[in-house]
């Protein structure tokens, strides 16, 4: 996953993402038809292209087959569908995907991603479809108990994302450790490069039972809400979208995707 993640860095900095036919950046619902890689502009062209970061599950993350899949991925193929389009999906940094999103790169971002004032100064959001937790992951045995025990900790996160912003805020830029994924904080955690790492809760859970030796603490950090971010002003498409949730929301289409990935006990933490 690490590799595939950095793999697609590269790509991404050589500005050739959408030129691809490898790995994760694919068409989720429409097999084996050829990409359109060359100049669908927008999602009435017929393509809903996804950006996302697949480091993130259940929400985004590299399949076996190397397809990204999640979440996240089924809700757009969902959202697609009902609004008769293909789904493309492409993966990035998490922090190009705003970028993405303002150059036209990708009509919407789907990777977990929590509405914040800021974000809403740049791009637009759908109505929310989930809601996110920031968690603490510690290892076994760590002095710290509970978020008031974070004051002069090394943190790890992943760049951009909420727990960076909030951290960094909270407890001074120099005790942040940003790195590209979760996965890679998470080892750092593990090999004693930092104290804890802060990071959503379903994503952090899959990290710990990847890992012996680390939990998740009890009180979490943070509550939030995820959403679907649209390029600023695209309204047509924010209206497009947020009448796909809902009625995905009203037949129970969303909940069926959820559970697909989250069991009843893991959500029950
Ligand atoms: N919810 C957090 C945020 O919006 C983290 C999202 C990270 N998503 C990902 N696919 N890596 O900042």
């Amino acid at each position: 996953m690490k590799k595939f993640s950095i793999a697609m860095l590269s790509m991404v900095l050589a500005g050739s993402m959408l030129l691809t036919g490898c790995g994760g950046s694919k068409t989720a619902d429409s097999s084996s038809d050829a990409q359109d890689s060359t100049t669908s502009t927008s999602a009435d062209g017929g393509t809903l292209r996804m950006g996302t970061n697949a480091t993130f599950p259940p929400y985004e993350f590299v399949g076996d087959d190397g397809n990204v899949q999640g979440i996240d991925v089924d809700i757009a193929a969902a959202i697609a569908d009902k609004l008769g389009m293909k789904l493309e999906v492409t993966d990035m940094e998490f922090d190009s995907l705003i970028p993405a999103l303002q150059s036209d790169t990708v009509d919407v971002a789907l990777a977990g991603m929590t509405v914040t004032p800021d974000r809403q100064e740049n791009v637009d959001f759908s109505d929310s479809y989930a809601k996110g937790v920031q968690v603490i992951i510690v290892k076994d045995g760590s002095d710290i108990a509970s978020p008031d025990d974070l004051e002069g900790k090394n943190i790890g996160v992943q760049t951009g994302t909420t727990g960076d912003i909030y951290c960094t805020g909270d407890y001074g830029q120099e005790h942040v450790k940003q790195f590209n994924n979760g996965p890679l904080a998470v080892a750092a955690l593990v090999n004693d490069q930092i104290d804890c790492v802060v990071i959503d809760q379903e994503p952090a859970k899959n990290y710990v039972a990847a890992n012996s030796g680390l939990k998740i603490l009890d009180t979490a950090y943070a509550d939030e809400d995820y959403a679907i971010a649209i390029k600023k002003g695209n309204t047509e498409l924010l209206d497009k979208v947020n009448g796909a949730l809902k009625e995905l929301e009203g037949d129970g289409t969303l909940q069926s995707i959820v559970d697909k990935y989250i069991s009843a006990d893991s959500a029950a933490q």
